[in-house]
């Protein structure tokens, strides 16, 4: 998949430079052309020689070096680049990127640059979970920048905690998803839904659930990777809105969000459907805010439509997908749902188990398909399910 690729390696001052050394090898292994650019401080931890000879091209070091040929370098680089990998990045590198600051080889290439971004962070713990670093994060995100997560586990610096280099495999991976498999769901119109609905008591009141929009943004993320054309139908979160959209819907209510489905289901290839829809709504709204009384209060509860239900009903070519959040008779609850909503398949999480379910970054789920078989995936980011879910996707759109 990597066949001829030019790949872009920015290593920066961490103890986690080391690491890339492997980065490289597997990188050429793939057969990708490697082109490392190290930090002035990532000078400090490998020498450019290690890189030199494992990825076969001089090293870059300095923004003012005598070029080979004569070529402005940063912007030659910046246009044969397929992919750009900052790996490890340090909180450095993350704040000048974010601030487009250009003042080095590596920097003055990332801003040039159309092609892909790959940042893979490591440092210490408090250096990662610090609000500026997690901002600048999210600020990259938001402008199109591929963002891994660190791993959990002892750091150079004796803590414990989030922040560790990922294994290079698990770069691999990701890698191979940004390049290779890039353009799977090109031509592909994918409608996703994600986060809470919000069912409005009175003008300060509603009722909601715990869905913080994560695992459905992460599913539009990386169907627009893929090449898709993307509408992300979303309740209330506190996310950025993913690059790369081809439409952004804000919705509030179950109501509101069935509206827009409905609307957008003819244009679509591929529907699923993450969010957490209020199965029930205040029967009344007061148009005042309700007093408080002595008393005990009732609220009287309606049904909302079950819009994934109706979609099962209406569906034509396209493949459906749903979610189901359970928290007992995982597998028979799920297989339930797939067939009374007429779906393709159906991610279901165990909302109770650490790491899974709302709010978290991870998830744990197990995929059931159409005839009744089941897959069951390890604990992972709700970024790497996305893509694994995308790949079943893919297998069924192509079968
Ligand atoms: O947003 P996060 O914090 O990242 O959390 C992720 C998640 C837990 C919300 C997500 O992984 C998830 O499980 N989403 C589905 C939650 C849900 O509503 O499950 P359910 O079992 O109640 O519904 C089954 C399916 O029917 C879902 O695809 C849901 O979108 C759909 N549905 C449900 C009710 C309704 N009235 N209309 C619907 O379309």
């Amino acid at each position: 998949m990597l066949q001829g690729k030019f790949v872009v390696l920015g290593v920066t001052g961490s103890i986690a430079a080391y690491k890339a050394v492997e980065l490289v090898r597997l990188l050429k292994k793939k057969g990708a052309n490697v082109q490392v650019v190290m930090t002035r401080s990532a000078t400090e931890f490998v020498t450019p020689l290690t890189f030199q000879v494992l990825s076969g091209n001089p090293v870059i070091t300095d923004m003012f070096e005598k070029p080979v040929r004569w070529e402005v370098e940063h912007v030659s680089l910046a246009d044969k680049a397929d992919l750009f990998v900052v790996a490890p990045a340090t909180a450095n590198i993350i704040a000048k990127m974010a601030a487009g600051i250009a003042d080095d080889m590596l920097t003055a290439s990332i801003l040039a640059t159309r092609a892909k971004v790959l940042v893979v962070p490591a440092m210490n713990v408090h250096m990662y979970c610090n609000p500026i670093t997690q901002e600048n994060i999210s600020y990259l995100k938001e402008k199109g920048f591929s963002v891994m997560e660190p791993e959990e586990g002892f750091l150079a610096c004796g803590y414990l905690g989030k922040g560790r280099f990922p294994e290079p495999d698990k770069i691999m991976e990701v890698i191979e998803r940004l390049v290779g498999n890039s353009n799977d769901l090109k031509n592909k119109r994918i409608l996703i839904t994600a986060g809470p609905t919000r069912e409005p008591i009175d003008p300060v009141r509603f009722i909601s659930n715990r869905s913080s929009g994560k695992m459905g943004y992460a599913l539009a993320e990386a169907a627009v990777e893929r090449g898709g054309e993307v509408i992300l139908i979303s309740g209330p979160t506190c996310l950025p809105q993913p690059a790369g959209l081809f439409k952004y819907i804000a919705v509030e209510t179950a109501q509101d969000m069935k509206e827009q489905v409905l609307k957008f289901f003819p244009w679509s290839d591929v529907v699923i459907k993450a969010a957490a829809v209020a199965d029930y709504k205040p029967k009344c709204y007061s148009e005042r805010k309700i007093k408080k009384k002595d008393s005990e209060m009732v609220l009287e509860l309606t049904k909302n439509p079950d819009i994934l239900k109706e979609l099962g009903e209406k569906k034509d070519k396209q493949l459906l997908v749903g979610f189901a959040a359970e928290t007992d008779e995982i597998k028979e609850n799920a297989l339930e749902k797939l067939r009374q909503k007429n779906l393709d398949l159906i991610v279901v999480n165990d909302v109770t188990a650490e790491g899974a379910g709302f709010e978290v970054d991870t998830n744990i789920v197990k995929i059931i398909y159409k005839d009744g078989s089941m897959e069951e995936l390890p604990k992972m980011t709700k970024k790497d399910l996305a893509h694994v879910i995308l790949d079943r996707i893919v297998q069924i759109l192509r079968s």
